[in-house]
């Protein structure tokens, strides 16, 4: 494949990513130099013992915060070459978060909450809102607009946020452990639609995860081991032709 269409398929680029917080005898290592491409409407899984360094990488290529050292190009613009204003702006537009903790805000509905990034982007009340019952239709949850966040269980909540992080239509959704509060039932349900948003929209997904079911289903899993990728592995269902890829062992 040429360099060009190549690129076309690329939705984030990771080249010796290196991330390093304090400074002297408090000085950690996070990230060691990580290399990492993830195609267009793939679902990645990063797992690895706490402290791998997995925030970090989603954090870095959500641009919530800056490297040390290395490169991370996502959707064509490449992080480090933004001011902050101008990273503010791509990470409001253009990339979903998703975390454990449901960071909705109390006071509004569920309605009002996956509009919130279209409000603050100046979007009017009335699109805003044709867009946010949209996304919550693509998650199952539009039967629940009304309803403020302590009215939902923790499986509505969190689909309630996966409708936020995908109103603004990102090319980058990045989850956190996106079912550590669930139940299994909630959790897998969650998963399911995340499946569905990368095999039906194309959304590109990356999702660090401790479960071994949750990441199943993934297209391939990376594991981080001290700041650097350690294995990558393709669950059996996710196979394409002969990739070199060994199996992942998890299971649903
Ligand atoms: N803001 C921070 N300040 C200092 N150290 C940090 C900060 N964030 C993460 N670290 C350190 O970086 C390493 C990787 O952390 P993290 O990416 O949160 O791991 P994981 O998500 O895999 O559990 C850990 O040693 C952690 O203590
Ligand atoms: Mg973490």
């Amino acid at each position: 494949m040429d360099q060009g269409s190549e690129n076309a398929r690329v939705a984030v680029e990771v080249e010796g990513l290196r991330k390093a917080f304090g400074a002297g005898d408090t000085r950690v290592e996070a990230l060691h130099g990580v290399d990492l491409k993830v195609e267009h409407g793939e679902f990645l899984a990063v797992m690895g013992p706490s402290g791998s360094g997995k925030s970090t990488l989603l954090h870095l290529i959500g641009g919530l915060d800056r490297a040390s050292g290395g490169v991370v190009i996502v959707g064509g613009e490449d992080l480090a070459s933004l001011d902050d204003d101008s990273l503010t702006l791509l990470r409001r537009r253009r990339i979903g978060f998703v975390f454990q903790v449901f960071n909705l805000l109390p006071i509004l509905t569920a309605e009002g909450n996956v509009a919130l990034p279209l409000v603050i982007d100046g979007i009017d009340e009335k699109e805003a809102a044709r867009r946010a019952v949209a996304a919550m239709e693509s998650v199952d949850i539009s039967h629940r607009r009304s309803h403020r966040p302590s009215e939902l269980s923790g499986g509505e909540q969190q689909r309630v946020a996966v409708a936020r992080a995908l109103v603004t239509e990102p090319v980058l959704i990045l989850a956190d452990e996106p079912t550590g509060n669930l139940d299994s039932a909630s959790g897998d349900h969650v998963i399911a639609i995340l499946r569905r948003l990368a095999d039906e929209r194309r959304q590109t997904i990356l999702m660090v995860t401790h479960d071994p079911r949750d990441a199943a289903a993934a297209d391939r899993v990376i594991t981080l081991k001290d700041g650097r990728v350690a294995d990558e592995q393709r669950p059996p269902e996710r196979r394409p032709a002969e990739d070199g890829l060994r199996e992942f062992e998890g299971s649903r």
